[in-house]
């Protein structure tokens, strides 16, 4: 995944941990990488590997790494740059959620190599969505719970989300987003 991912996670456990826990998170996951390049394409593998190291060393589960994670990711791409793309993404959490797959195609001008995930969302009642998560990888749907809990939040609103079934055959996640 390009290094704007890889960047995030450094500066969440940065912010939240320490840089001394940062160096030993690295030094554990044996990627060899000093300092991540937002536009750079790196191997997935090395993101795996930092979130396998982070949930080692301060005892957490894989899970509750990613769910984190991506809770953090939509304040920490606002501060970097990105924004006017969320603001056009939604005026309000249920335009915000019909447009998923519209963000990232403004992305990819700035990341041609990037291969997003997709998003089909079902509206249910007005304050009920659900919505399928279709990727080319595999166990990240945790960091989607997350990143759903950072677009409530996004727009002060209490949410549950919760993931409804798993067909991993076809690749397919399915969430339950409610507005409380
Ligand atoms: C302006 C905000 C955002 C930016 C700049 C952004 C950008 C990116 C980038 C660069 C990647 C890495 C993909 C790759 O390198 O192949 C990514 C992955 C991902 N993004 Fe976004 N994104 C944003 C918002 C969101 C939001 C709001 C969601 C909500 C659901 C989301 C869901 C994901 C997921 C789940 C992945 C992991 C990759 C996968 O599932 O295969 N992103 N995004």
């Amino acid at each position: 995944m390009y290094g704007l991912v890889n960047k995030a996670i450094e500066d969440l456990i940065c912010k939240e941990f320490g840089e001394d826990k940062w160096d030993e998170i690295v030094e554990d996951s044996d990627i060899g990488v000093d300092g991540f390049i937002s536009m750079d394409n790196y191997d997935d593998d090395i993101t795996y590997s930092l979130v396998a190291s982070i949930s080692k060393i301060l005892g957490l589960s894989p899970e509750q790494v990613l769910q984190t994670f991506g809770k953090f990711w939509t304040t920490y791409t606002a501060s970097k740059g990105y924004e006017s793309i969320l603001l056009m993404t939604g005026d309000n959490i249920e335009e915000f959620l019909f447009n998923i797959d519209e963000l990232h195609s403004r992305i990819t001008v700035t990341y041609p190599e990037m291969t997003p995930p997709k998003f089909t969302t079902h509206k249910i009642t007005d304050n009920h969505f659900e919505l399928e998560y279709r990727s080319d990888r595999s166990g990240l749907a945790p960091m989607v719970i997350g990143l759903l809990e950072g677009i409530g939040e996004r727009f002060n609103k209490e949410v549950s989300v919760s993931q409804i079934s798993t067909i991993e055959s076809d690749g397919v996640d399915k969430f339950s987003f409610i507005i409380n």
